[in-house]
């Protein structure tokens, strides 16, 4: 499929065969940066960034203008009407009348899919809040593909907070794409969501093996993996070796180590005293074992105490060169999206991930995301955005919203068109009741507590009690 027109929002909307066609073209514009200037001549770029930037927003506009384009920005949040109340989508129409591409950073998760359905121009999402940052990931699969060739069969470790990392989850999605395997090693309360590890066993395959089970004394010394995913090409898939030895997984040596900052911007009250049980910082003692002798150490930056300045001469240290070729791969990236330069694409590559065709939600109106962050929830958005809902599982029933990706389990349930009593009776059951599992989907109402049920007028049913999981 051509690129032209097409918006980048999350890591899934290129298939492996498409992120190869941006890195060769990046190859050939980095081999020729100033044989580049008229290759989006006339063009326009609005750069919106509601968010702090450094590497991304520059990297971005400087790509524009290497390849002869314009740049319209927005680099401080409080100058724009969104201060005035005025939606997302009213500023996307806007915005996508005067530019011809827009790439955009917003703390809320979704936002930039938003902004995609309504600007009428391709759309780069630059990070959505805790989200995805697919750019970044485009970056960081660029030098490991570098550095090692291949990504096929590599040990990759995720390092501190794997949370509220938005570098992380696309990472994640990127790396399972490309068969490889991970290694996460969490700050303590920053693992990765579980609707991330869901996601990632359901559509990418492969299994995640936990280590919830060791004593933390004994887990790997200064090494703290907490879980792996072992990649479903793996030769030593979980299938045939069911307990994996992390220990020898670790003594075979680690090609990458993607270390992380907290994302305190993101955390919650409670969450605050999170940032004092930090992992040890990365340096040269920690990496001083034979199997971190050729890792890759990768940092998204911006850096704050967690990886030391004495790796930055290292010929391990990789982050300078991740941001540097920021710039080739985004040049790469517009001139593609605006159809100003053609993709080649593998004629033998496999096509995007065959993501599974879920049922949807349809009565979103009712029931609203859980995630504080979502755009969906927030007050300018909902006077128009209908929330949307994919149902991912049915025991135990789970939904996935369509723009923060959150998943969440429904507590309650009730039928649009089986009622207990007389019409207009409305009883709603528990979720894990068998009576819940045999509604179809198009007659599927949910609620996430029993208060939005009453509020919405219906009654407990016989099977209200019915403990999650557990048939009727
Ligand atoms: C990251 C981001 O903004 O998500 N930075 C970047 O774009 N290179 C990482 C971070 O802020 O920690």
């Amino acid at each position: 499929m051509s690129f032209k027109n097409r918006s980048l929002v999350t890591i899934d909307d290129l298939s492996n065969g498409e992120i190869e066609a941006v890195f060769a073209l990046a190859d050939e514009m980095a081999e020729s940066m100033d044989r580049q200037i008229d290759v989006c001549h006339g063009k326009i770029m609005a750069s919106l960034f509601f968010e702090p930037s450094t590497r991304t927003r520059l990297s971005f506009e400087a790509a524009m203008h290497r390849l002869g384009g314009n740049v319209i920005s927005v680099s401080d949040a409080t100058s724009t009407s969104q201060t005035k109340g005025e939606s997302l989508a009213d500023m996307a129409r806007i915005v996508g009348a005067y530019a011809d591409i827009v790439v955009i950073r917003h703390p809320w998760e979704g936002a930039a899919q938003v902004v995609a359905n309504y600007a009428g121009v391709p759309v780069i999402n630059a990070g959505d809040g805790g989200h995805q940052h697919p750019t970044q990931t485009l970056c960081d699969l660029y030098t490991i593909k570098k550095e090692r060739q291949t990504l096929e069969g590599l040990k990759i470790a995720l390092w501190g907070d794997l949370k509220y990392g938005r570098t992380i989850h696309s990472l994640i999605f990127a790396l399972a794409k490309f068969g490889a395997n991970i290694l996460f090693c969490p700050s303590p309360g920053l693992e990765v969501p579980q609707h991330v590890i869901k996601k990632l066993i359901t559509e990418y395959g492969g299994e995640v093996e936990t280590t919830s089970g060791i004593e933390d004394e004994e887990r790997l010394g200064p090494f703290p993996v907490d879980a792996m995913y072992v990649t479903p090409s793996s030769s030593h898939q979980l299938a045939m070796v069911p307990d994996i030895d992390l220990e020898v997984e670790l003594n075979t040596g680690v090609d990458a180590l993607y270390v992380t900052r907290s994302q305190k911007e993101r955390f919650t009250s409670d969450e605050g005293q999170l940032a004092k049980k930090q992992l040890p910082v990365v340096d040269k003692k920690l990496l001083e074992r034979d199997q971190f002798k050729r890792t890759l150490v990768m940092h998204p930056l911006p850096r704050v105490d967690e990886l030391a300045y004495e790796l930055d001469d290292d010929p391990r240290g990789m982050y300078f060169k991740q941001a540097a070729r920021g710039i080739p791969i985004r040049m790469a990236l517009l001139s593609l999206l605006l159809g100003s330069r053609e993709g080649r694409v593998p004629n033998d590559s496999d096509s995007a991930m065959p993501l599974i065709a879920y049922p949807e939600y349809s009565r979103g109106s009712a029931l609203t995301c859980p995630n504080p962050s979502c755009v969906s929830v927030q007050a300018s958005e909902i006077k128009y955005l209908e929330p949307e809902f994919k149902i991912v599982n049915r025991d135990p029933l789970t939904l996935r919203c369509v723009y923060c990706e959150h998943g969440f389990e429904p507590e309650y349930v009730a039928s649009s068109e089986r009622q207990e009593g007389s019409p207009g009776d409305n009883r709603y059951q528990s979720a894990g009741s068998r009576w819940a599992r045999k509604l179809s989907p198009e007659n599927l109402i949910a609620f996430n507590t029993e208060a939005e049920a009453r509020s919405q007028g219906y009654k407990p049913g016989r099977y209200a009690k019915a403990p999650n999981n557990k048939g009727l």
